[in-house]
């Protein structure tokens, strides 16, 4: 895919200020650090139009950037910081059960997992939650650059097992300091954002 125009819209905190022109929206869920922003970036060829943390937790918003004229990205806040109080993670839960439940213009979930880790109890309450919304998901492991090519069998596998995914989760192995794995990844998403096209 290539990207012309990409563009950061709105750290949005309520849904009226979610954008309203239904362009396809394609979510990214992941723990705090995990790599969401640096996996936007580069997707979209752009080394920082999507704010790799300094401030870990902090962000309890949703990041719009639109690309293209075509889709959005929404970058969701990650989970799963230690420091985060109880009042801000039960808001965070709200937040992001709210739009999953009720967000059309949502396409897909890339729920972002680190290669090297097996899956968080965070994580596995997001899968069952996309599950449970019956909310096409794809499985991004990244970091992928972290361990040797020889053990990247093995720990997808591991993550398989551990999330309890099927056969209609689709896995894609990227790292942002390489880019393996962004053409497939943009396929998926492609993929994602046309089957809503065709079945208007
Ligand atoms: P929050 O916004 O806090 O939830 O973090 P995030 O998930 O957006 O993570 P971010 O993209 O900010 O990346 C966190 C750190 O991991 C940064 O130091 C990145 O440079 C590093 N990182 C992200 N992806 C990769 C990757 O594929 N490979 C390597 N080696 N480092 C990565
Ligand atoms: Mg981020």
């Amino acid at each position: 895919m290539n990207v012309t125009q990409a563009e950061f819209v709105i750290s949005a905190v309520k849904p009226h200020q979610y954008p309203e022109d239904a362009l396809p929206e394609i979510a990214l869920a992941g723990r705090s650090n995990v790599g969401k922003s640096s996996l936007i970036n580069k997707l979209i060829q752009r080394k920082n139009l999507a704010r790799t943390s300094s401030q870990p937790g902090k962000t309890q918003q949703l990041n719009y950037y639109r690309i293209n004229e075509k889709l959005y990205f929404v970058d969701f806040p990650g989970y799963g910081y230690a420091k985060v109080s109880k009042t801000q993670r039960e808001q965070w839960g709200q937040m992001i059960e709210t739009f999953l439940k009720d967000r059309e213009p949502l396409k897909m979930v890339l729920l972002i997992i680190d290669v090297r880790h097996e899956p968080s109890k965070d994580d596995r309450l997001m899968f069952d939650w996309l599950k449970y919304y019956d909310i096409p998901t794809c499985i991004v492991i990244t970091k992928a650059d972290k361990i040797p090519r020889s053990k990247w069998e093995k720990h997808i596998k591991m993550v398989r097992e551990t999330l309890g995914a099927d056969p209609r989760h689709r896995f894609v192995l990227f790292s942002s300091e390489t880019g393996l794995g962004r053409d497939e990844l943009w396929a998926v998403i492609l993929e994602a954002i046309t089957e809503q096209a065709e079945s208007l």
